[in-house]
């Protein structure tokens, strides 16, 4: 069978009334089903655990999602005995026919499109384009990744090796084992997703623990692939504590990888505990982790200035700014900093704080947590910089807090430096775009940025050295396309990993060279 090629899902354009509607449709679907409760998966078992994680609205704290079973170490290591076993027939399976459960679930994906962006919208608090962009993510990476294993799995035809008389030597693309899927919650459904079919189409088992914040549109997704006929044991969902199940799991002797995004800290914890080699176990654990970033806009005074401020809001307060691409710093040269920074200043003003479900551009943040800390972020600001916009708590029935810009920060500044993950912009000034790119340059991350230019000269210079896995020009840091932009950063952001993009498989398979005498 020949597979269309690869293009990626189409946005919804809600300034279609008849395409909000369909939404709201949507949402009031989900609504109609709130406040279940939700199984592990274990291989063809459903297991009701006592204790439960309970997900809520960080909108509205009064609404509960769902309640979902919690997976403990006993529940975990059966997990993985189910998940070893399953390995065993799920690597035999030919690559273009696990491809085909993949297509299916885009399909289904794509016809419930709403439904998925719906729960998101109520489970983690993006407003309608946000939840939009997401579920195509998720569609876009399952499309893919199907795609990259045929073509892997054909790359003796299409790419053979070098000739020599007298032997026909092949290589392919083999599975590693069980592998320990902890997404974020931040794009809880595209990045969830596309993890964890990665692993499973290049012929892996996988533990899938999903963010404690967002495991019921996670669990939606795995009933999803149960639904296309996956086999039963290749997908085993256990949500639960990473103290207990993440740290159980990366430490066991038969977790062959773990893949991994959120942050820095536990990234790094990861990478430590799975460097160990425990009694049982037969192989170095490969990580591949995706983790933070302290990603800026860069503008000097040649840019298109309107333009530069409308990328910095954007990538700066996008899901109010949770997101690892996000543009928490802006770099602007002396001679245009007031003009770019009034800009800046009103389109925040403007983002309104509000009910994610009412589509307002300003939604809560995910939880307690994540509020103290921006809150306690906000307190440094106003000793680091000039407070220019928000610099508070919003009103509401949730984790809001107010957009919030600080100008005048200074380059070792905590603000300039540590990642916040939420909605506080720091804006430096350079006395020129050479000095900007070093201020840009100066942190441990580097996973996205921007240059704002129209002088070609420069253009080239910062393609060059903004250090960083994925640098635009002229154009907002955020909004990765799955086969466009493949994504992943460098230094403390990851282990150079490039989601969406044709090396990604090869982080979850090895490849077997087979030489034969002819
Ligand atoms: N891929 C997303 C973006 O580019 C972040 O995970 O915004």
């Amino acid at each position: 069978t020949t597979v269309s090629p690869y293009v990626n899902e189409p946005f919804t354009d809600f300034s279609l009334e008849v395409n909000q509607k369909a939404l709201q449709a949507a949402i009031a679907k989900v609504k109609d089903e709130l406040g279940r409760e939700y199984p592990l998966r274990i291989g063809a078992e459903k297991v009701m655990t006592e204790a439960k994680i309970t997900s809520i609205n960080p909108g509205n704290l009064d609404e509960v999602i769902g309640y979902v079973s919690k997976a403990d170490q006993a529940l975990a290591e059966k997990a993985m005995n189910v998940a070893l076993e399953t390995f065993e027939t799920w690597k035999k399976v030919p690559p273009q026919e696990r491809a085909e459960y993949l297509f299916k679930a885009a399909a289904l994906m794509r016809a419930r499109k709403h439904e998925f962006s719906a729960l998101m919208i109520l489970e983690s608090g993006k407003n309608y384009v946000e939840a939009d962009v997401d579920t195509a993510e998720a569609i876009d990476f399952i499309e893919f990744y199907a795609r990259e294993m045929i073509r892997l799995s054909e790359i003796n035809e299409t790419q053979p090796l070098v000739k020599i008389p007298g032997e026909n030597n092949r290589i392919s693309y083999i599975p590693l084992g069980v592998g320990v899927v902890i997404p974020p919650w931040n794009f809880p459904l595209a990045i969830c997703v596309g993890m964890t079919t990665a692993a499973v189409v290049s012929g892996n088992t996988v533990l899938l623990k999903p963010a404690s914040t967002t495991p019921v549109i996670a669990h939606k997704f795995v009933a999803l692939m149960e639904e296309v006929g996956l086999p039963a044991g290749v997908i085993n969902f256990i949500p639960g504590s990473g103290a207990e199940v993440g740290d159980y799991l990366t430490t066991h002797p038969k977790t062959r990888f773990i893949s991994f995004t959120g942050s820095k800290e536990v990234g790094l914890r990861i990478n430590r505990l799975a460097a160990d080699t425990v009694p049982g176990q037969i192989w170095i654990k490969r990580v591949v982790a995706e983790m933070g970033g302290k990603d800026g806009i860069i503008v000097d005074e040649t840019a298109d200035l309107d333009a530069a401020a409308a990328a910095i809001a954007a990538s700066a307060f996008g899901f109010q700014g949770q997101k690892c691409s996000a543009g928490s710093r802006a770099v602007i040269v002396e001679s245009v900093y007031d003009q770019v920074v009034d800009k800046v200043v009103a389109l925040t003003n403007k983002l309104q704080s509000g009910l994610p479900e009412l589509n307002f551009a300003a939604g809560p943040v995910i939880d307690k947590a994540s509020y103290d800390r921006i809150l306690d972020y906000i307190e440094i600001g106003k000793t680091e910089g000039t407070l220019l916009a928000g610099g508070g708590k919003a009103e509401g029935n949730g984790y809001y807090i107010q957009p919030t810009v600080f100008g005048d920060v200074g380059g070792k500044a905590r603000l300039m430096q540590e990642e916040i993950f939420g909605p506080v912009l720091a804006i430096a000034k350079a006395k020129d775009w050479k000095e900007a790119i070093a201020l840009y340059n100066d942190t441990e991350f580097g996973l996205t940025g921007s240059y704002f230019s129209t002088n070609e000269e420069r253009i080239a210079e910062a393609l060059d050295t903004v250090h960083c896995g994925n640098l635009y020009i002229n154009r907002k840091c955020t909004g990765a396309l799955v086969g466009v932009h493949p994504f992943g950063g460098f230094n403390m952001s990851g282990t150079d990993s490039k989601a969406g993009g044709y090396d990604y498989l090869l982080l979850f398979t090895q490849a077997k060279l087979t030489s034969r005498k002819v």
